[in-house]
């Protein structure tokens, strides 16, 4: 019995201290991004098949007040793509509806995060791509 007790102890000290924290850890946005997005989007223009990210990202800080706003939006999308959801629906109309990306909530929030993040207002981008138009609808 008391061996036994003795290795509940040890395997929950080491479940507090070993590799369950690093599984729960976040998923790295800009490892997902590499692995299942950067086939079609480029980071920077000229686009590949979709959108670069920096102009998106400028898109998405013109569109939302906080990080929290965007990354919510964004995670949105990638859950069920929809020309109705789109920042740019003319993006649609160009490019074609983005696919589903199979990924876990975790995962979306992370490159969501991680797109949000490559804001570059001097990469330019955001203004007269829509940006204008865009306000007045959303009002
Ligand atoms: C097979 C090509 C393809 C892949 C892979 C892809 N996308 Fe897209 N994505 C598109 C296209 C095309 C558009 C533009 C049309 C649209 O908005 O649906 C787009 C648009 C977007 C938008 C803009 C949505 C909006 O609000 O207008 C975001 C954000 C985005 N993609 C993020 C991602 C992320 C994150 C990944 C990886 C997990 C990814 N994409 C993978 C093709 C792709």
């Amino acid at each position: 019995m008391n061996t036994f007790l003795s290795l509940c102890m040890v395997s929950a000290i080491a479940s507090v201290l070993l590799p369950s924290g690093a599984m729960a850890a976040t998923p790295d946005g800009e490892a997902i991004f590499n692995r299942s997005c950067s086939v079609c989007h480029s980071v920077n223009p000229p686009p590949k098949s979709a959108p670069p990210v920096i102009p998106l990202a400028n898109r998405y800080h013109m569109q939302f007040q906080t990080k929290e706003q965007g990354v919510a939006a964004m995670a949105d999308f990638l859950e069920k793509p929809d020309v109705a959801k789109a920042l740019d629906p003319r993006a649609v109309s160009r490019f074609g509806l983005m696919p589903l990306i199979p990924l876990t909530d975790e995962e979306r929030k992370a490159v969501s995060e991680w797109f949000w993040d490559q804001y570059n207002p001097a990469k330019g981008g955001g203004r007269g791509f829509g940006g204008g138009q865009r306000r007045l609808m959303n009002q």
